[in-house]
């Protein structure tokens, strides 16, 4: 599905955006709209997609442009991404936020659920960022941004196969950071802490969960920068390193 509009600005930036109906995805493309960003936006739900897409013009983006895809079916990423890169004449950044929270209680029982899990949440972002990294490597520039998790820093019982898909994820981006930096391309990976999305609204406590706007923004400036690793909102880095340092002895104790 194409519904591209012109470019206009001057010298926009050009954004791919991977799971873009995501409401942290979405909320970072209001920002890059406002500054005039060129966007092709990926998501699988054509009706919300176009609905984003739409708002994204009304914003200021210089350029929009959408397929629907599911993320999960790899053998079609080569294509996909091709396609968006040339639909955008080029490519300055890709964030990549699409994800599933799954289900923690049916994943131990059942190990369909599990693996769904990481399929969408890991196998589907290595195989993305793999040809993404290679994309950006042959130009010596690009910036590939992933939403991963502050669950992946540690399992914990209460979620821990969707902590286990960021936690892989993340290590993937260590090492993908590590192998590609010296050839010009940023790797960001963005551990957000509870935000209020579709994926929490269920949640005990969700209301108290940060502001998806201000973790947009924080998200946007971090790119700007060309930041390694952000925890957004901020305490989560040190209330993290208290959690990692927690000695198993104790932590397999504790109800978390
Ligand atoms: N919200 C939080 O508290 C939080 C905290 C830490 C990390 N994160 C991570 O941040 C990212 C964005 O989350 P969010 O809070 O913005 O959640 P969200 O609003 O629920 O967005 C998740 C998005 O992923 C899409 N998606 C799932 N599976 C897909 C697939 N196979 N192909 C294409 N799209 C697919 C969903 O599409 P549909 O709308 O069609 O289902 C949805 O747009 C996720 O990776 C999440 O794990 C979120």
């Amino acid at each position: 599905m194409s519904t591209a509009t012109r470019p206009t600005s001057a010298n926009p930036k050009k954004i791919l955006v991977l799971g873009a109906t995501s409401g942290i995805a979405e909320a970072t493309c209001r920002v890059w709209a406002s500054e005039g960003a060129s966007l092709f936006l990926v998501g699988r739900n054509p009706e919300k997609l176009a609905a984003v897409a739409g708002d994204l013009r009304t914003r200021g983006a210089s350029f929009v442009d959408t397929q629907v895809a599911d993320l999960d079916d790899a053998s079609k990423h080569p294509e996909l991404l091709a396609h968006a890169i040339n639909s955008l004449t080029g490519m300055d950044i890709a964030l990549l936020a699409h994800g599933v929270l799954g289900d923690q209680p049916r994943a131990e029982q059942d190990f369909h659920e599990a693996a769904q899990i990481l399929l969408t949440n890991l196998l589907a972002p290595v195989s993305l960022l793999t040809w993404l990294a290679n994309y950006c490597v042959q130009r010596r520039s690009g910036t590939l941004a992933v939403l991963s998790s502050v669950a992946g820093d540690r399992g914990r019982k209460s979620n821990y196969v969707y902590g286990s898909s960021k936690a892989g994820l993340s290590a993937f981006l260590g090492g993908l950071r590590n192998r590609v930096d010296r050839e010009g391309v940023t790797v960001t990976n963005i551990r957000p802490g509870p935000v209020k999305t579709a994926m929490t609204a269920s949640m005990k406590g969700s209301h108290k969960f940060a502001d998806v706007d201000k973790v947009a923004r924080t998200i946007a400036k971090a790119i700007d920068a060309k930041t390694d690793n952000l925890y957004v909102p901020f305490q989560w880095q040190p209330i993290m390193f208290v959690i990692r340092h927690i000695p198993e002895r104790v932590f397999k104790k504790l109800n978390l």
